[in-house]
């Protein structure tokens, strides 16, 4: 195609940056990431009850270990032992009403914090978890039940340091593992998607492409696809409608082609015509009555000859310029076409301009003009000049209507069949089919719309509608 788009967002973009892919990569990363977040808060709190709980276990069981010597009592050294097994600085346990100290030095530390495991909700855990990984260097007094669940309760005196130390290599596992756990994830989602989707898309563009720059090669048009899903209907729809595009790219080119030769030979034809027409004037003062009866009906033949020459050439000259758009009253206008569409002395026409004398439209003054006489034309030719010819005009909304009505006998059914239609429209001896299909370019060019209103035998009404044109 000549007009090629070559501006720098039609072509495609490659860079992986910018892609679908990079994006989902980056997406998916995310969140993963973000539900490993919301997975942590109440893991790095169970993570907490479960250490604390284990610690008192573990005290408990020291202490037990303690009560099965004979006198209850051990050594400093191996009570340190016990101690550091369980990883606590003081152990007492208490059953029933007694409170023994069993375990650890003989001033109990001063305590930072206590914590009671058999009372704390969910929300408080969490809390103090984080607590405890933002202080980190506590005395903590934490109390439990025994694990048997006989009465009583085990308390155990700890340092926060070895739990914080604890909490803090669970939490680098946790994001250990969650960076692991979203790069899987994420090229799990990055190289299905690529496949199911980045990839076709960029399939598709590349056909598209093709197809812009050589649309007559068949090569270029999108093979079939069998692919079930959106992708598949995206392609088989792009390959109907290349097939299409090019069918009306064939056509119109064989059109253009016979358009150009019609043209050629219109234009020999109508300079053929012009000697012709020299030759047969000289005819009318020939010496002969039956030349000179002849003659009228020959010159008559050849100007209509001419005049469909001349037409055609028109018609075939490229589309119709650019309206320049005006604000101009119609009335005036309409008394103006009067002139020109043929009415004399003898014509019986009664030319009924119905427009208000302040009505105005806004479109290109000669091309509505153009319009206009068409139709009148055709409705002086259809009335053979003889009958009520009404033109008038009111506002819809923003567009402004005009109606041109007369008292013909309706158009022929064989004009109705191709009305509109360049070169087929005509159902009129001497007509060329051009006058309504140029009038309705014209209409359409001011992006309004040229329609019959109504035709019967009591006549026919063309409307015209105008859009405000602001
Ligand atoms: N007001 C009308 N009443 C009856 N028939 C009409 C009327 N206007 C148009 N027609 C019919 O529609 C046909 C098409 O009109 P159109 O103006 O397109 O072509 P034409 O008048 O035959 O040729 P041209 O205008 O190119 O010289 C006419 O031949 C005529 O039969
Ligand atoms: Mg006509």
């Amino acid at each position: 195609m000549s007009d090629r788009l070559d501006a720098p967002e039609d072509r495609p973009r490659t860079a992986i940056a910018g892609g679908l892919s990079a994006r989902l990569l980056f997406l998916t990363v995310f969140f993963v990431m973000l539900s490993e977040v919301l997975i942590y808060v109440p893991s790095i709190a169970n993570f907490r009850q479960t250490y604390l709980t284990s610690r008192l276990v573990d005290a408990n069981l020291a202490a037990m270990a303690l009560r099965a010597t004979p006198d209850q009592a051990v050594s400093v050294e191996l009570a340190q032992e016990l101690l550091d097994a369980a990883d606590v600085r003081m152990v007492v346990l208490k059953r029933e009403k007694t409170r023994s100290l069993l375990l650890g030095e003989d001033t109990p530390p001063e305590v930072d914090a206590s914590f009671d495991l058999r009372t704390e909700a969910p929300m408080m855990m969490i809390m103090r978890a984080f607590e405890s990984l933002i202080e980190g260097e506590r005395t903590l007094l934490v109390v439990g039940g025994f694990p048997d669940a006989s009465p009583g309760f085990v308390e155990v005196i700890l340092d926060e340091a070895s739990l914080r130390a604890a909490m803090i290599d669970y939490s680098i596992n946790i994001l250990q593992l969650s960076i692991l756990i979203s790069l899987v994830t994420a090229s799990l989602v990055f190289l299905s998607l690529h496949f199911l989707f980045v990839r076709p898309m960029r399939d598709i563009t590349a056909a598209m492409i093709r197809f812009r720059e050589g649309p007559e090669n068949a090569g270029n048009v999108m093979p079939p696809s069998t692919r079930a899903d959106e992708i598949g209907g995206a392609r088989r729809e792009l390959a109907r409608m290349q097939r299409e595009i090019r069918a009306a790219l064939r056509q119109k080119t064989h059109l253009a082609a016979l358009g150009s030769a019609v043209g050629k030979i219109n234009h020999d034809l109508r300079n053929m015509l012009a000697t012709a027409h020299l030759v047969s004037d000289r005819l009318a003062a020939s010496d002969d009555p039956d030349v000179r009866r002849a003659t009228p009906t020959l010159v008559a033949a050849l100007d209509r000859a001419v005049a469909l020459c001349t037409a055609t050439l028109d018609y075939g000259k490229a589309e119709a310029p650019t309206p320049r758009l005006t604000r101009f009253r119609l009335r005036p206008l309409v008394d103006e076409l009067m002139e020109h569409v043929g009415l004399d002395a003898e014509s019986n026409v009664a030319w009924l301009n119905d427009v208000a004398p302040d009505f105005e439209v806004t479109g290109d003054r000669d091309q509505l003009f153009r319009v206009l006489q068409n139709i009148s034309l055709n409705a002086m030719q259809a009335m053979r000049y003889d009958g009520a010819f009404t033109v008038s005009a009111e506002r819809e909304g923003d567009n402004a209507v005009i109606e041109l009505a007369d008292e013909g006998p309706g158009l022929p059914a064989r004009a109705l069949e191709h009305l509109f239609e360049a070169f087929a429209g005509s159902a009129r001896q001497g007509g060329t089919g051009l006058g309504l299909a140029t009038a309705r370019d014209l209409v359409r060019a001011h992006g309004g719309e040229l329609e019959l209103a109504k035709s019967d035998e009591t006549g026919a009404t063309f409307r015209i509608t105008l859009p405000a044109g602001r």
